[in-house]
């Protein structure tokens, strides 16, 4: 369980997040919210890279910010960016291999060999870095949250620049994630399609401020959740 109480962050005169309380709960949550809405700060809060204002996050029960990043890398913290990183002059098995080696104990090799082929990639392990499309990218990246026993792993809008059929094959993907791996999973994405078939509940943000937290489709209903999509939609020709 991830709980985030009273998170404040303000970069100079931005405030980048308003006193935002959320406990996540289930296997698959997600975070959704116009841009600039604070999203991929309240990543940022989680994985390190970016200090609170004020307020605390635990997860189960783990004072989380008082873990220097790489700490909360052991603990079992994985984070996908939309830019993978990808290492273009290893094989996609060295890729994952390479998030696996900074995990203590087990087979790492079978343990790598094991997420390639739920991910659909064991007949593409030796293809190089550099020769991935899109997808196998994105396929490699999941991979490389997958191992090393994860307890939390966060994506950061993984069906962009996807196609429909991709979009559903990530879905599946994130949505098995649990049972393979035991992690919990927050995902941030524009899709909201995507949003209501995998996450049970979502948390919306707006300016930085919590407008909607709950069962996805009661907050998909929200009449403050829809005035803040339609607002940017008539802003943006
Ligand atoms: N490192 C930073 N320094 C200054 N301002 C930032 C920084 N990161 C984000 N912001 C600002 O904080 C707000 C929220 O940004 P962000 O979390 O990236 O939104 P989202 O991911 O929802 O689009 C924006 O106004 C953005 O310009
Ligand atoms: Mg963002």
């Amino acid at each position: 369980m991830t709980e985030i109480a009273n998170v404040t962050v303000r970069f100079g005169g931005v405030v980048a997040l308003n006193d935002v309380s959320a406990s996540f709960t289930q296997p698959v949550s997600g975070i959704i919210g116009p841009n600039g809405a604070g999203k991929t700060t309240l990543m940022n809060v989680l994985s390190g890279f970016v200090r609170v204002t004020s307020g605390s996050v635990s997860q189960d029960g783990t004072d989380f910010l008082r873990l220097a990043p790489h700490r909360r890398a052991r603990w079992g913290l994985r984070r996908s960016f939309q830019r993978e990183e990808i290492a273009g002059d290893l094989t996609v098995f060295d890729n994952v291999l390479v998030q696996a080696d900074n995990a203590p104990g087990g087979d790492r090799a079978a343990e790598v060999s094991e997420m390639l082929a739920h991910v659909g990639l064991a007949d593409r392990a030796d293809k190089m870095g550099r020769d991935l499309n899109s997808f196998e990218r994105r396929l490699t990246d999941i991979a490389k949250c997958m191992v090393g026993t994860p307890r939390l792993i966060m994506f950061d809008e993984p069906g962009g620049g996807l196609s429909v059929d991709e979009t559903k094959q990530l879905g599946a993907l994130i949505l098995s994630i649990r049972d393979k791996t035991g992690a919990q999973v927050l995902v941030i994405d524009h899709d909201v399609e995507l949003i209501r078939a995998i996450c049970s509940e979502t948390l919306v943000l707006d300016f930085g401020r919590r407008i909607a937290f709950g069962p996805t489709a009661d907050v998909l209903a929200d009449p403050k959740v829809k005035a803040a999509y339609l607002g940017t939609e008539e802003v943006t020709p």
